[in-house]
């Protein structure tokens, strides 16, 4: 299984992805990591030998070109799965029919709450004692499609943003394995 990975930002979640194929947690192989810009994700993946290409919309006159040199770059890789890891772009249509069910994407909050950004500090305005993470297939509407698999913590008194924002990535980390796990075992990609 070629797995690609779309990031935008940090990249924990595709090193775990990284580290879970070099382990052999997954019968998987990251053959690129592709961000929307330069980004530390990008520097780290480059640093411990992953292929990465930054590809950006401003060197394209359009979304369309730009989703295009994606989709090249995958399948250049022979990529069979792309797993998205905090990349904030919204795709579009035509790019999402060409992977479906091969596009998956993991969102800080237990979906269908909380689509888009600031995921967490929506959650902690809304004051609800249970957030989370999801696992889904991408559709063409934002942070939607299929749920795949959800993990749940606990929203304690006095939390923020940022605490919260770390005991849900420690879950995303677990959750997006589990899925990936089961999607190769199941060959349902
Ligand atoms: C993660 O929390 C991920 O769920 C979120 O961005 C963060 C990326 O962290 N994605 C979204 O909000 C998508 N709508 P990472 O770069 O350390 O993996």
């Amino acid at each position: 299984m070629n797995i690609g990975i779309l990031i935008s930002g940090k990249g924990s979640n595709m090193l775990n992805i990284v580290k879970a194929c070099d382990n052999g947690t997954l019968n998987a192989r990251v053959k690129i990591v592709i961000s929307n810009k330069p980004s530390e994700g990008i520097y780290k993946a480059q640093k411990i030998g992953i292929p990465t290409k930054i590809i950006e919309t401003k060197n394209f006159n359009s979304k369309l070109k730009f989703e295009n040199e994606i989709t090249n770059i995958l399948k250049i890789n022979k990529v069979s799965l792309v797993c998205l890891a905090g990349f904030m772009k919204i795709l579009s249509k035509k790019f999402v029919s060409q992977w479906e069910k091969r596009l998956i994407n993991i969102h800080p909050s237990l979906l269908p709450s909380f689509k888009g950004i600031n995921a967490q500090l929506q959650a902690i305005k809304k004051g609800v004692k249970y957030a989370g993470c999801t696992v889904h297939y991408v559709s063409s509407a934002i942070d939607d499609g299929e749920i795949l698999d959800q993990s749940i913590v606990k929203v304690c008194k006095n939390e923020n943003e940022q605490s919260l924002s770390k005991k849900i990535l420690i879950e995303e980390h677990k959750l997006y394995i589990k899925v990936l796990k089961n999607l190769i075992n199941k060959e349902l990609v």
